[in-house]
C-alpha cells in the first residue's frame, strides 16, 4: 500500500480516547479493553466474549449444516472471522487468498473445527481449507472453485471479502493504481461470484452470495483519503444488486454487507500512517467506537443461511451508525 502523508488538519478533532483493539484472528493487536473508555449509552455496546465452543443453537434456520462456502481474502481479518462462525453454524468452508500461508487464527479455527465436527451427527463434518490464489486470476478461480464443487459436490455459497485500501490522493493517484484497486475490488468480486455461481447454475443448485462492501460506498470518509477505493465499493454495492437481479432467477441470492471501520491489518496500517485517527474515527459514529472482525459473524450466518431465504440485492450496512449522521 503506497501511504502519502495526509495533511492533519484534514482530520476532524476529538477527544482523546485510547484505541479499542482487536483480539484473536489479528495476533498483532492487544486484547480488547474491558470497558469502553466513555459510555455512550445505557447498555454496554462492546461485543461480548462468548464461548464459542459452548453455542447453542438458536434457530434452526441460521443452521448452515452440509453447506459448502467459499470465502475469499479467508486468510485473515474480516473474511477469516466470518469463516469461522461458518464453520460454528456447520458448513464446511474453503478460504481462497493470495497470502502464501494464512494467520495463525486460520489454523486455530480449523482445529476448533475439527474437534467440534468429531461430535456433530451423519452428514457432512464442519472444515476449514486453505486455497492460494489471486481473485485476479480468473482462470485459477475456475480452476479452484470447479474443483471445490466436484470434490464436495455441491457449492451453497460465497463471501467476498479479499479487498484492498490504498491512500492517495486523487491527483496523485496513477492509472496503473487505480487499475490495480478496481481489478481487485471490483473485478476481482465479479470473477470470484461468477466462479461459484456458474458451478451453482450448472448443478441447478439454488445458494447465497455475499459480498463486502464498505460504508465507504455510501459517504466520503473524513480525513481518509483514498478515491479509488470508495468508488471500488460503491461499485460492490451496485455489482451485488445486478448480480441479484440476474441471477435470482437461479435462486442465487447476492447482497453486500458494508461495514463502518473494523481493527484488522488494514486500519492498522491507516493508524500508524496518522495516529490521531484512533481517537478521531470513534468520534465519527454514535457509538463512539471501532468494530472488531467478530461483530460482522452473525450477518455473514444470516446472510447466507436460510434466516434470509427472501433478502436479495439488498445492502446490510454495519457501522455504529457513521452513516446515519
Ligand atoms: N477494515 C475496515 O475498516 C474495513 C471497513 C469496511 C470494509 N472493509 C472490507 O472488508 C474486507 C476485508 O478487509 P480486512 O479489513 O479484513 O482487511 P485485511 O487486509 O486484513 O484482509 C483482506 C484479505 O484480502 C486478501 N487479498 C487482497 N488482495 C487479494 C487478491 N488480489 N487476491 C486474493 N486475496 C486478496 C488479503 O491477502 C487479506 O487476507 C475488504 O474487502 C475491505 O475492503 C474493511
Amino acid at each position: 500500500m503506497a501511504a502519502f502523508p495526509i495533511p492533519r488538519t484534514a482530520l476532524a478533532a476529538g477527544p482523546r480516547t485510547p484505541l479499542l483493539r482487536s483480539r484473536s484472528l489479528c495476533p498483532t493487536l492487544p486484547a480488547l479493553p474491558r470497558a469502553l473508555p466513555r459510555a455512550r449509552a445505557f447498555h454496554q455496546t462492546t461485543p461480548h466474549r462468548h464461548n464459542h465452543t459452548d453455542r447453542r443453537p438458536v434457530l434452526a434456520e441460521f443452521s448452515l449444516k452440509d453447506r459448502v462456502i467459499v470465502v475469499s481474502g479467508g486468510a485473515r481479518g474480516v473474511g477469516l472471522a466470518q469463516a469461522e462462525a461458518l464453520l460454528e453454524a456447520g458448513a464446511t468452508v474453503h478460504a481462497l487468498d493470495r497470502l502464501p500461508t494464512p494467520d495463525s487464527g486460520f489454523s486455530r479455527a480449523a482445529a476448533a473445527a475439527a474437534a467440534a465436527s468429531a461430535n456433530t451427527g451423519p452428514g457432512r463434518r464442519p472444515r476449514l481449507s486453505y486455497h492460494r490464489v489471486d481473485v485476479r486470476d480468473q482462470a485459477a478461480l475456475g480452476r479452484i472453485v470447479g474443483g471445490i464443487a466436484a470434490d464436495e459436490g455441491r457449492i451453497d455459497g460465497l463471501i467476498a471479502a479479499a479487498g484492498i485500501n490504498q491512500e492517495t490522493p486523487a491527483l496523485e493517484y496513477t492509472a496503473e493504481d487505480a487499475d490495480k484497486m478496481l481489478g481487485i475490488n471490483v473485478t476481482g468480486v465479479l470473477m470470484t461470484a461468477q466462479a461459484v455461481a456458474r458451478e451453482m447454475i450448472a448443478r441447478r443448485q439454488k445458494g447465497s452470495l455475499v459480498l463486502i462492501g464498505s460504508m465507504s460506498a455510501t459517504v466520503a470518509n473524513r480525513g481518509l483519503i483514498c478515491p479509488a477505493y470508495n468508488a471500488s465499493k460503491a461499485a460492490v454495492v451496485q455489482l451485488a444488486r445486478s448480480l441479484a437481479a440476474e441471477w435470482g432467477v437461479h435462486g442465487i441470492r447476492v447482497n453486500t454487507i458494508s461495514p463502518g471501520y473494523i481493527v484488522t491489518a488494514m486500519t492498522e496500517s491507516l493508524f500508524e500512517a496518522v495516529p490521531e485517527r484512533r481517537t478521531a474515527w470513534p468520534d465519527a459514529n454514535m457509538l463512539g467506537r471501532l468494530s472488531y472482525p467478530e461483530e460482522y459473524r452473525g450477518a455473514a450466518v444470516f446472510l447466507l443461511s436460510d434466516a434470509s431465504s427472501f433478502m436479495t440485492g439488498a445492502d446490510l450496512r454495519i457501522d455504529g451508525g457513521h452513516c446515519a449522521w
